[in-house]
């Protein structure tokens, strides 16, 4: 992936590919039918993402981040270009790649306790010994197994975000997909969340690409930032942060490193003349 506009920082480079990587895009373009009027959301978009990396996706609402995110989940087709997962051509959801919605509190079943929406996407296909294992499993990792027999409407904001993230890794999933994920909860739950999700991704290896509208946790997730802007919208910017994978939220966040791929993803997102 070339980096668009002059790098104005000393900020690392990317690190070289992988010979075949996780997930491809290639020059990918989407365009919607609205009353008659087609139009262009995405155009030429092209990126790769590694195998153990954390990528994540910022740019103003509306440009397209949601729809790249689909396009990558096998949900949206693109109107040209291809999508490639490990190599192949895919255009349809799989069980490798997980995709945690936004509205966590709209995705529950209110009806099911904590354990029974955990279980929902392997409960028809495994026998009852492995789903109680796996969704077992999930509730460690998420930290919820004291509330199993709980309803999600007894749980707090990051807990109910805690099931939808147990749901997903129930799925065993190579590539996870999370769409702002922590942007509706409290500053201390974000920030327990966001550590959980490093955990997480150090435990299991999995892919893990997230959009957020905050400059400060793209940076403190991911390895890479990709900007999304323009209209049609491509990557016109990408950060290498370079810090290390060994996360603290004091630590990293006053380390020259963070300070430096923030300001400069601020000064792409809000522009340098404000
Ligand atoms: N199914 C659809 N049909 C028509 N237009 C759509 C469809 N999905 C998205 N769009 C349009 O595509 C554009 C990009 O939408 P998208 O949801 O990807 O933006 P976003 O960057 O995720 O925004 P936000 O930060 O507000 O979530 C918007 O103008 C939206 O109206
Ligand atoms: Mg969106």
């Amino acid at each position: 992936m070339t980096e668009v506009g002059a790098p104005e920082t000393d900020l690392p480079q990317a690190r070289p590919a992988d010979a075949v990587p996780r997930l491809e895009v290639r020059d990918v373009s989407v365009s919607f039918t609205v009353k008659g009027k087609r139009r262009t959301i995405l155009e030429g978009v092209s990126c790769e993402i590694a195998r153990d990396e954390i990528v994540g996706i910022v740019g103003r609402s509306g440009t397209g981040k949601t729809t790249l995110l689909n396009l990558l989940g096998g949900i949206l087709r693109p109107s040209g270009g291809g999508i490639l997962l490990d190599g192949e051509p895919f255009d349809k959801p799989v069980d490798k790649v997980i995709t945690v919605f936004q509205d966590y509190n709209q995705a529950l079943l209110p009806w099911r306790t904590v354990r029974r929406n955990v279980s929902l996407g392997i409960e028809r296909r495994l026998t009852r010994a492995e789903v109680t294992d796996r969704v077992d499993r999930a509730l460690e990792m998420t930290h919820l197994t004291d509330n199993a027999n709980d309803l999600p409407w007894q749980l707090s904001g990051g807990m109910q975000q805690r099931v939808q993230i147990a749901r997903a890794l129930v799925m065993e999933p190579e590539v996870l997909l999370l769409d702002e994920p922590f942007g509706a909860l409290d500053a201390m739950t974000r920030a327990t969340l966001q550590d959980d999700l490093l955990r997480l991704q150090r435990e299991t290896g999995f892919t893990v690409v997230f959009i957020t509208h905050d400059v400060d946790e793209a940076v403190y997730l991911a390895d890479r930032v990709l900007v999304l802007g323009g209209s049609p919208a491509n990557v016109v910017r990408e950060v290498v942060s370079g810090l290390p994978s060994e996360r603290d939220q004091l630590d990293t966040r006053e380390s020259p490193l963070f300070t430096t791929a923030r300001r400069t993803l601020a000064d792409e997102l809000w522009g340098e003349g404000r």
